[in-house]
């Protein structure tokens, strides 16, 4: 049975092969449809991303956060329509307001700021989309591996 203290990773020598996991929590109306106008486009775009299509920005609940942190993510992205075109009318700014106070949390959490990204892509901006893609990466990279809530890091199961 291997030690609990083997399964703690060593950051610093997985570093050299380590690529950024990013999950983004797209709106179905906006940001996934801008996703999707990027692939069409073939835009490039780094390949670290995970999409998770939610209906509504304002959908987003803070634990589906937390949730993938735990599960290994290093970044988040949520994203959703500009404000005022939400297709339900004032989810993406209940949305903003919820994240603003989520953001106090994490910090207190002691996870980085540039983990955990926000912002509005609409269907029509496909270059859009793969510039915030690209930016989140650079953004997660920059600050390195997550630990503070990986599971597996933290050698629980
Ligand atoms: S439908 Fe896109 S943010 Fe509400």
């Amino acid at each position: 049975m291997a030690d609990k203290k083997s399964e703690i990773r060593n950051p610093k020598s997985e570093i050299g092969n380590w690529q950024p996991k990013i999950i983004a929590f797209l709106c179905n109306w906006c940001s996934y449809a801008g996703a999707d106008l990027a692939g069409v486009g073939r835009m490039q775009y780094p390949p670290n991303v995970r999409v998770i299509r939610i209906p509504c920005s304002g959908r987003m609940n803070p634990k589906f956060i937390l949730a993938a942190l735990r599960s290994g993510a290093d970044g988040i992205l949520v994203s959703g329509c500009h404000p005022g075109d939400c297709h339900y009318l004032s989810g993406n700014y209940f949305a903003r307001r919820k994240f603003a106070l989520f953001r106090s949390l994490l910090d207190y959490m002691g996870i980085e700021d540039g983990r955990i990204h926000f912002s509005w892509v609409s269907a029509a901006e496909g270059e859009r989309f793969a510039e915030v893609i690209s930016e989140v990466t650079e953004a997660v990279r920059a600050i390195g591996p997550s630990h503070r809530l990986n599971r597996k890091v933290m050698g629980r199961r």
